[in-house]
C-alpha cells in the first residue's frame, strides 16, 4: 500500500436522502481500504439508513443528533472531539438542506458543529432529485460551499430513486473511494497538467470472430492513469479490450486494434504535457480481414498474411515538442537493459519503463505486482517493486521530479 494511504481516519457524515441506504456497503468499502471511522447521522438520515447496520457494519458506537449537547454525552464535547480526530469528512449523501445549512455555516446540528469546528478536507457528496440539485438557490449553495473550500463532488447522471433521470445519483462506491484518495494524497504535481495513458492489448481481427492479441491486461496502465488523477492531473485513457474498472475521473477512450488507438493517440498529442505508452500494441494485423469465418484446410496449413501496424510510440516522439515527456514500456525477455535504452533514443521517449517478463510471478502481464526498471534519456536507472499502484506512483515521483530527490537513480 502507497504510504500515504496507511492508517488514515475518516468521519463518514449521513444526511436525509435516500441514498443514504447506500451508505453500509460503503463503510464496508472503507473499512476494506484500511480506514478507521467514525460516523455520524443527522436525524434525518436515521428515517434512511438504520444506525444499528451502520454500527455493526463499523465494529463500533455511531453518532447521532442526540449526542449533541446531551446531558449523557454532551459534556464530552462530541463535536469538538470528533472534529479534530479525522484526516477527511465527506458528508455522503449531501441533501439539499445539508447543502444549504452548511452554506449558512449553522451550528444547530452535531454535524453542523464539527463542519465549522474541522480543519481537516471536507469533501460533499451531493445526492438528489434532479430538479432540486439544478434549483438555483442549491446552485448558488454549492458555489458558496465550494469558495468557502470545501470539495464538492458533482453526482453522477442516471436513473434516480424518485423515478426522475438526470444528475443526482451518487456516485458508485469506488468512486467514493477514489474522490477520498485524491483528497488525502500529497503530491498535486499534475495540477493542470494533461495526461494522456494508453493501456491494455489491442485485438487484430483475422475474420469476425478471431484475432491476434496478447495477455496484456492493463493494470499497469490503469494505475497510471488513476496515480496521475490522484495527483491532480486530467487524465485520459486510451485502453484496448480489458475488464471493466472504475475509471470515475478519467475520460476513457475504449479502442479495439492497434490503427484504432494509433488515430485516437496522434490526434490528442498536441494537447497532452505527458503521454504514458503503457499499451502492449499489437505489431502486426492481417493484411485483410475474411469477411466470413476462416475453415479448418484440406492441407492442414493457414498461410497468413501479416501487416506491420504503425509504431504509435515512435510516431508520436516524431512529433512532440520539447516541452512535452514520452514515457515508453519495453517489455522485453533478453538483452533487457540494451535493448530497452536503444528503443527509448529510436523513439524519442524521455523515460522507458522496462519489464522484464520473464521475471516470473510478482510482475509483468496480468499480475497485480510489478518490478521494473527505470531508464532516463540520459542513461540514469532505477529499480522498482511493489503493486502496480506503488510502482506507478514511484514512476511519476521520478519523472516529475528527478532533479529534486538527488540520488534516486542509484
Ligand atoms: O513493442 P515495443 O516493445 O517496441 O513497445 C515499446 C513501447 O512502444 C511501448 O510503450 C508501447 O506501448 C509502444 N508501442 C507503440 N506502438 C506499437 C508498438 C509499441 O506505441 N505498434
Amino acid at each position: 500500500m502507497l504510504q500515504w494511504k496507511k492508517n488514515r481516519k475518516i468521519l463518514l457524515a449521513i444526511t436525509g436522502g435516500i441514498s443514504a441506504y447506500k451508505t453500509p456497503e460503503i463503510v464496508r468499502a472503507m473499512i476494506r481500504s484500511g480506514w478507521e471511522l467514525e460516523i455520524v447521522l443527522t436525524e434525518e438520515a436515521e428515517r434512511f439508513v438504520s444506525p444499528m447496520v451502520l454500527s455493526t457494519l463499523a465494529g463500533k458506537r455511531i453518532w447521532k443528533q442526540a449526542d449533541y449537547l446531551s446531558d449523557e454525552s454532551g459534556w464530552r464535547i462530541p463535536h469538538i472531539a470528533l472534529a479534530e480526530w479525522p484526516d477527511a469528512v465527506m458528508v455522503i449523501p449531501a441533501s439539499a438542506e445539508s447543502i444549504s445549512r452548511a452554506a449558512r455555516g449553522e451550528a444547530g446540528t452535531l454535524i453542523g458543529g464539527i463542519l465549522l469546528a474541522t480543519r481537516a478536507p471536507v469533501l460533499f457528496f451531493p445526492a438528489m432529485n434532479v430538479n432540486m440539485y439544478e434549483h438555483p438557490a442549491t446552485i448558488q449553495n454549492i458555489k458558496t460551499l465550494s469558495s468557502l473550500g470545501y470539495h464538492l463532488i458533482e453526482p453522477h447522471t442516471g436513473y434516480l430513486a424518485c423515478g426522475y433521470e438526470g444528475k443526482g445519483r451518487l456516485p458508485e462506491t469506488d468512486a467514493v473511494i477514489h474522490e477520498v484518495w485524491r483528497t488525502l494524497c500529497p503530491d498535486r504535481d499534475l495540477e493542470g497538467k494533461r495526461v494522456l495513458v494508453t493501456a491494455g492489448p489491442t485485438w487484430e481481427f483475422l475474420d469476425p470472430v478471431r484475432f491476434l492479441s496478447n495477455p496484456s491486461s492493463g493494470k499497469m496502465g490503469y494505475q497510471m492513469a488513476r496515480t496521475a488523477w490522484y495527483r491532480k492531473g486530467s487524465v485520459t485513457l486510451v485502453h484496448g479490450p480489458v475488464e471493466n474498472r472504475c475509471t470515475h475521473g478519467i475520460v476513457t477512450v475504449p479502442v479495439v486494434s492497434a490503427l484504432e488507438m494509433y488515430h485516437e493517440v496522434i490526434r490528442r498529442t498536441e494537447e497532452n504535457d505527458l503521454i504514458v505508452k503503457a499499451a502492449a500494441v499489437g505489431d502486426f494485423r492481417s493484411s485483410e480481414i475474411a469477411p466470413q469465418k476462416i475453415k479448418r484446410t484440406e492441407d492442414n496449413v493457414l498461410n497468413l498474411s501479416l501487416v506491420q501496424n504503425p509504431d504509435i510510440a515512435l510516431e508520436v516522439g516524431k512529433k512532440k515538442r520539447e516541452d512535452q515527456i514520452l514515457v515508453g514500456f519495453a517489455a522485453e525477455s533478453r538483452d533487457l537493459v540494451e535493448n530497452a535504452r536503444k528503443k527509448l533514443a529510436r523513439k524519442n521517449m524521455n523515460y522507458i519503463i522496462l519489464n522484464d517478463i520473464s521475471a516470473g510471478e510478482g510482475s509483468g502481464f496480468q499480475s497485480d505486482d510489478n518490478k521494473v526498471t527505470v531508464i532516463s534519456r540520459t542513461g540514469d536507472m532505477v529499480s522498482l517493486s511493489g503493486t502496480k499502484e506503488e510502482v506507478a506512483y514511484r514512476i511519476w515521483d521520478i519523472i516529475l521530479s528527478p532533479k529534486e530527490r538527488p540520488g534516486i537513480f542509484e
